[in-house]
């Protein structure tokens, strides 16, 4: 993803760039919606586009809790409002069929975390008899799909709104001490349970490193951790386009501000509509490209990719996010597992120190279990070795051999959630 996600933002900064030099300081006050921005690079995309024929398939547009719908679950919206403010799109999944078998049994409950730049759609795309959310309510889970604040659906805030610098200034160390305790609380007090399992891929495992470091209230209700391609620091990562989008997030960063841009890759028309044309089974040409990008950074493994799902994939992600999650994983890029830095100066308003304090891992003591593939170029074997090692209730970390992380996570639970 990240040479695509790197190519577009290449283009949608020489606009930006290009605009701003016409542009005087007092127009600029109001900030540009950054739609504008990326109307504007994706216009000439979407005449090249309209070029390329695609069979229209309704399933690429309905969103979770339609999608859910249509497969037969029981799905429901929920608005859960941070303590700061933010107001989050929650999906929630049940299996009718499985709830109704015993009446009244309360159904164990399954908080689940999203990657970087995804949504809660990421574990229902595959649908019926693959995605992890239908499986876990197909084995009686009633399951809670986080959406962190900044995606598709968590735009909204009881004071702020997106056209404001202040509502991007999260990184993920919000995501993990705000928006997934906002969750758990929530569903613990819908469902009158007091416990709750969760299930995290990539970011969503560093958010709950983050939530089992400094909100250690709320994981003390967490009774298992289950972690794929877990991710709490990313020194290690030989992915070298994912290091190079990282490494560009500042100038990026600084080249957007002035314009008011600060939602990184949000959903839009033109990006969907480029992952589902140009990636699709009617495009030979260049859905190896799109193969290639998603290998690059998830590692390859062409028996576990099957490409005709592409399509559906890509309309859902990337679903944006703010510039300061990615400044904060290209913090990571040096060993340790860290606190925003914001610099000497403000570290010691911030912090009482120079320098950013690390996450307290020796901190957690949820019952963790992690999983990773072995061709995964962003959660190498190599990270499982480091800060990770300090959870104090971590069965040994399990390799997945022959399988990738990014299209297998569904059968790893399947197989090793119950015996490990
Ligand atoms: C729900 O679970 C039942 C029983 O395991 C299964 O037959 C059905 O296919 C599942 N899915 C839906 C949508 O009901
Ligand atoms: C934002 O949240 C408020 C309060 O929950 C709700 O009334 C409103 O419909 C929400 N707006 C959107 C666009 O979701
Ligand atoms: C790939 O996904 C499509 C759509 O769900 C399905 O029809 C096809 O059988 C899958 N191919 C493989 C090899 O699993
Ligand atoms: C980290 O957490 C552990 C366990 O709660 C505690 O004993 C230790 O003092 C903490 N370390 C720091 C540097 O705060």
């Amino acid at each position: 993803m990240a040479v695509v996600v790197k190519a577009l933002l290449a283009l949608l900064l020489l606009d930006a760039a290009l605009a701003s030099s016409f542009l005087d300081m007092d127009s600029i006050i109001p900030a540009v919606d950054p739609q504008w921005i990326v109307d504007l690079a994706g216009a000439p995309l979407t005449g090249l586009l309209a070029a390329v024929s695609r069979d229209f398939d309704p399933l690429l547009d309905l969103d979770p809790v339609e999608l859910s719908r249509y497969w037969g679950y029981d799905a429901e919206l929920h608005h859960v409002t941070t303590d700061d403010g933010y107001i989050l799109g929650i999906h929630r999944v049940r299996n009718v069929t499985v709830a109704s078998a015993a009446p009244g049994a309360k159904q164990p409950v399954v908080v689940m975390g999203h990657p970087l730049l995804s949504s809660s759609a990421e574990y229902l795309v595959l649908g019926p008899g693959k995605a992890l959310a239908y499986l876990l309510a197909d084995e009686g889970f009633d399951v809670w799909l986080l959406n962190v604040r900044g995606n598709t659906f968590s735009l909204n805030h009881t004071t702020l709104s997106t056209k404001e610098a202040a509502f991007w200034d999260f990184s993920f160390h919000e995501h993990g001490t705000q928006d997934l305790p906002a969750l758990i609380q929530y569903a613990m007090q819908k469902t009158g349970q007091q416990e709750v399992q969760y299930v995290g891929f990539s970011m969503g495992t560093t958010i709950m490193f983050v939530m089992g470091a400094e909100r250690p209230d709320v994981a003390k209700h967490v009774k298992l951790y289950t972690g794929f391609g877990p991710v709490a620091e990313a020194s290690h990562s030989r992915s070298v386009p994912f290091r190079l989008l990282l490494e560009s997030i500042p100038v990026l960063e600084l080249a957007g501000a002035p314009l008011g841009v600060y939602w990184f890759l949000p959903s839009t028309p033109e990006l969907r509509a480029t992952g589902q044309t140009l990636c699709a089974d009617s495009a030979p040409l260049t859905q190896p490209l799109c193969v290639a990008i998603i290998a690059s950074v998830g590692g390859r493994n062409d028996k576990q990719t099957n490409t005709t799902l592409l399509p559906y994939i890509l309309s859902r992600f990337p679903a944006g996010t703010s510039f300061k999650v990615l400044d904060h994983g290209r913090q990571l890029l040096v060993p340790g597992f860290h606190k925003y830095d914001y610099g000497t100066d403000q570290n010691l308003a911030r912090y009482g120190q120079l320098t950013a304090p690390s996450y307290n891992l020796s901190n957690i003591f949820v019952p963790t279990r992690l999983y990773y593939g072995p061709n995964d170029l962003v959660a190498s074997p190599q990270l499982q070795t480091g800060v990770i090692a300090a959870v104090h209730e971590y069965t040994p970390v399990h390799a997945c051999t022959e399988k990738n992380t990014l299209v297998a996570v569904t059968e790893m639970v399947f197989n090793l959630f119950p015996e490990s």
